[in-house]
């Protein structure tokens, strides 16, 4: 659980409709503080006793803050703020006459009373500080987005803010910093701010922004040939509370519209513009980038399955009965890493679902046995990073192999592989009840290829340990265990 939704239903009787309500706010009122050059503060009545718990804070990015420490988690009684209680008590937009010094600095307060939707009851109040320190004369662009701001927090009072049906998106949107214009109530740009303007500029826009109808002059800019985007019109005009990408020659620029409606009237609306085309650029290169690895795997299986092929050739024209076997045992290890690379392919990701690839070995090994075994896995391998997934399919196929060739006399057996893992081990046994190890066998000093290839992967390139024992029961039994990290 957040902290957020923690602190609220410890300390105060809000709804589920209301914390949704609280969570939209919250997670959108960048925007009023940018806007407002000051500091937000969202204060909810207490659960026991009159007063007040702050639930959430936002900080400006467009001017300096008041509050250096976090006040979040922070009670007052009532009385003790009396801006809140009345912001509250009578359900209107409150500002204190005189700047308030008690921090050293010059601080304007205000508190902007909250209510979940038109009809819907209020949930708390906030507290907007201003630090008046380094206010100057406003300049055109602060003038603007203080009236914006004002709109705005009449909006919160009216349950007109935010927007709960807008949907989140993945790319940050724009803020205030990014770009910002003003339109009037017939879309027309009243106001654009320098990064705005250069957004547009760079779209190619030669005439002023400013006078200009901002929905027909993004369409014409963008769409000049096609017919017009109605979802385009639509936020560009600054009708609907929506983001939308518009491109043009390679820019791509973010709009995100907030209609701004006051008093049950469409006064104009705020749009937002962000630049993204750098961050669309990167997504398109790491695709590409993905496509080329795909590529490469798929060219490294193909390679591989045609060495497989030509010494699947040699190993027919070959008279010599141990000569064949030895080279139709280079085919199949060939084979399983041949497997491996297909798997690759097909994820971008760095970890692989193992159980595919394993169950693909399984599967193998019984399709090439003389024996009629049906091999079964228990358990599961999980996700595991590509590095480790390579050898780990190989020793399989060699493991798989061995049960097979030496574990059977007579014609059928079973094989199981159990599988466990825990937060920093995978653990793999290889079971046969076939006729077991030969008395003399001793681990440490077989010179054959297989399990030196199983040992050199386990304990030289993963760094874990091998055992082979005889199995309860009859039969043989390898285990191996490496470290691997869940994640
Ligand atoms: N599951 C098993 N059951 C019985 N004996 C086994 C088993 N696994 C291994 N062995 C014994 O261990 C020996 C060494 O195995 P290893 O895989 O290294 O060589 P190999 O299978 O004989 O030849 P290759 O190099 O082709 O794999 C085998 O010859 C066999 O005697
Ligand atoms: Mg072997």
């Amino acid at each position: 659980m957040s902290t957020l939704s923690d602190l609220v239903s410890r300390q105060t009787a809000l709804d589920a409709a209301g914390i949704e309500w609280m969570r939209s706010l919250v997670s959108d009122w960048q925007l009023l503080a940018d806007l407002s050059f000051a500091d937000l503060i969202l204060w909810i009545p207490r659960k026991e006793g009159p007063g007040w718990v702050a639930v959430a804070q936002m900080r400006p990015t467009t001017g300096p803050t008041v509050y250096h420490d976090d006040v979040v988690g922070m009670v007052v009684a009532e009385g003790e703020r009396p801006l809140i209680d009345t912001a509250w008590k009578e359900h209107r937009i409150c500002r204190e006459g005189d700047p308030d010094w008690s921090s050293g600095v010059p601080v304007r307060e205000e508190t902007i009373p909250v209510r979940r939707g038109l009809e819907g009851e209020f949930i708390g109040v906030i507290q907007r500080s201003t630090n008046l320190s380094s206010a100057r004369t406003p300049s055109r662009l602060e003038l603007t987005y203080l009236q914006s701001a004002s709109d705005m927090a009449q909006m919160v009072a009216e349950g007109r803010f935010p927007f709960p049906e807008e949907e989140p998106t993945l790319v940050r949107s724009p803020r205030v910093g990014d770009g910002l214009l003003r339109l009037d109530r017939a879309g027309r740009v009243t106001y654009a701010s320098p990064n705005a303007l250069s957004a547009y500029r760079r779209l190619g826009l030669q005439a002023d922004l400013v006078g200009a109808e901002l929905g027909r002059t993004t369409a014409d800019l963008c769409y000049s040939d096609e017919p017009i985007n109605e979802d385009l019109m639509h936020v560009a005009s600054g009708r609907a509370p929506r983001e939308t990408e518009v491109e043009r020659g390679g820019i791509v620029v973010l709009l995100r519209a907030i209609p701004l409606v006051v008093g049950g009237g469409r006064i104009g609306a705020l749009v937002l513009i962000r630049d993204v085309t750098e961050l669309r650029r990167r997504e398109r290169e790491l695709l590409t980038k993905d496509a080329t690895i795909r590529e490469i795997h798929h060219r490294v299986k193909n390679n591989l399955q045609t060495v497989a092929a030509l010494l699947r050739l040699q190993a027919r024209r070959l008279g010599n009965p141990e000569g064949r076997e030895a080279l139709e045992e280079a085919v199949r290890r060939v084979g399983s890493i041949a497997i491996v690379h297909e798997i690759l392919a097909q994820m971008p990701e760095e970890m692989v679902e193992f159980d595919d690839i394993a169950d693909r070995v399984v599967a193998m090994t019984a399709e090439v046995s003389v024996a009629h075994v049906t091999p079964k896995r228990i358990g599961s391998f999980g996700v595991l990073p590509a590095a480790v997934a390579t050898p780990i399919a190989m020793v399989l196929t060699e493991l798989l192999q061995n049960a097979v060739e030496h574990g059977f006399s007579h014609a059928s057996g079973s094989i199981q592989v159990i599988v466990s893992r825990d937060a920093n081990h995978l653990e793999v046994v290889v079971a046969d009840d076939g006729k077991g190890l030969p008395t003399d066998f001793d681990l440490e000093a077989t010179t054959s290829l297989g399990l030196q290839i199983v040992r050199t992967l386990v304990v030289g390139e993963l760094s874990g340990r091998l055992s082979i024992a005889p199995r309860e029961g009859g039969g043989t039994e390898v285990t191996i265990s490496i470290p691997v990290q869940t994640g």
